[in-house]
């Protein structure tokens, strides 16, 4: 059984999601809730499902606290779903090929430095983009560029506002982020 550590910023929508789906697999099981922000609705979904929670600052994660913190709980796959701070090389290095992020567009489209969550669906829909979607994709040192796994799309018309064109990357988000995390496992 693979133990899972899911990274998060925000809402959680995604962790939770990929908490309820496994509760029931027989390959993996989320032991860790970890966030940068102390008030962060995710840590109260994380209880919901009575996974532990732990929370940190981006200084504590540069010095290595997250790195020790994930060893000491023997962490084989660290999820990142709608976490919003540059990973340190560090704790990439600590984690080949087993830390996987998802982001809200078309990757290589859209992605980079200050595009997250709703700065993403604004730019998208400022390009007149026809379609977007999201990318699932391993993570290295530099944002965004690791290995895609997947992707899927969604058509946008010209009545879509960045608010509508994100719950249509959400539903995507939620349909697929927790299969495909089981497929890599
Ligand atoms: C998700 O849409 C995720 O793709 C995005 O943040 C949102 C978090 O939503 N991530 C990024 O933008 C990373 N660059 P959630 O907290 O409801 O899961």
């Amino acid at each position: 059984m693979k133990r899972l550590a899911i990274l998060a910023s925000g809402s959680g929508s995604n962790a939770e999601k990929i908490m309820e789906h496994f509760q029931n697999s027989e390959k993996g099981k989320v032991v860790l809730v970890a966030s940068n922000k102390a008030g962060a609705y995710v840590l109260e979904r994380a209880k919901k499902f009575q996974v532990p929670t732990f929370t940190f600052t981006k200084k504590e994660m540069e010095e290595g606290i997250l790195l020790k913190k994930l060893e000491e709980e023997q962490i084989d796959w660290v999820i990142l779903a709608g976490f919003l701070l540059k990973i340190p090389d560090a704790l990439t290095r600590a984690f080949p090929d087993h830390m996987v992020n998802i982001h809200p567009a078309l990757l290589p489209k859209y992605g980079g430095k200050g595009m997250y969550g709703a700065h993403v669906h604004e730019a998208v829909k400022a390009a007149g983009e026809k379609e977007t979607g999201i990318t699932i994709h391993l993570v290295n040192e530099n944002y965004d560029e690791g290995k895609i796994i997947f992707q899927a799309h969604t058509a946008i018309d010209e009545l879509d506002t960045p608010d509508s064109i994100a719950a249509k990357v959400h539903e995507l988000e939620h349909k697929y982020f927790p299969k495909v995390i089981e497929g890599l496992l």
